[in-house]
């Protein structure tokens, strides 16, 4: 996991690419309040109300977090939960919850055969 996230810090940095890169391992312990709705995985809870945001990019997420906190996107939950959440905190959580395994799939599914 760690080599995962150094080797694409490495990338991205060499690529030029400009983003937040933040501490995962802080992320980790920060993120724990998000579980409940997000699931301990981070693939969403069972009844599936909440967006999954396991292995979604780092910059979507930090992204909706800064708007959730300005109220440039409006919800009342996550401006809520986001309110309190420096950007550093976004920073940690984003580059954690980013290399979390995913359980996102595509609409391939729906093809008829
Ligand atoms: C009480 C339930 C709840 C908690 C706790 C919660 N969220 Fe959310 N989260 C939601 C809901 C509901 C949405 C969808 C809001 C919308 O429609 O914009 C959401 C959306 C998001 C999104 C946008 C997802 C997307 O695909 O656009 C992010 C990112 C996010 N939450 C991160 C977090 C983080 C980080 C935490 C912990 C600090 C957290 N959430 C805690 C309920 C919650």
């Amino acid at each position: 996991m760690t080599l995962r996230i150094l080797t694409a810090c490495l990338l991205l940095t060499a690529s030029g690419a400009v983003f937040a890169n933040g501490d995962a391992a802080a992320g980790a312990n920060k993120a724990k309040p998000c579980m409940a709705c997000h699931g301990n995985d981070f693939n969403a809870t069972a009844d599936g109300q909440y967006p999954r945001l396991a292995g979604q990019y780092q910059d979507y997420l930090a992204r909706a977090l800064h708007e959730y906190k300005s109220g440039d996107r409006s919800n009342p939950i996550m401006q809520g939960m986001a309110s309190s959440l420096s950007d550093a905190d976004i920073d940690d959580i984003t580059a954690y919850v980013s290399h979390l395994p995913s359980k996102l799939h595509d609409l391939s599914h729906m093809k008829r055969k």
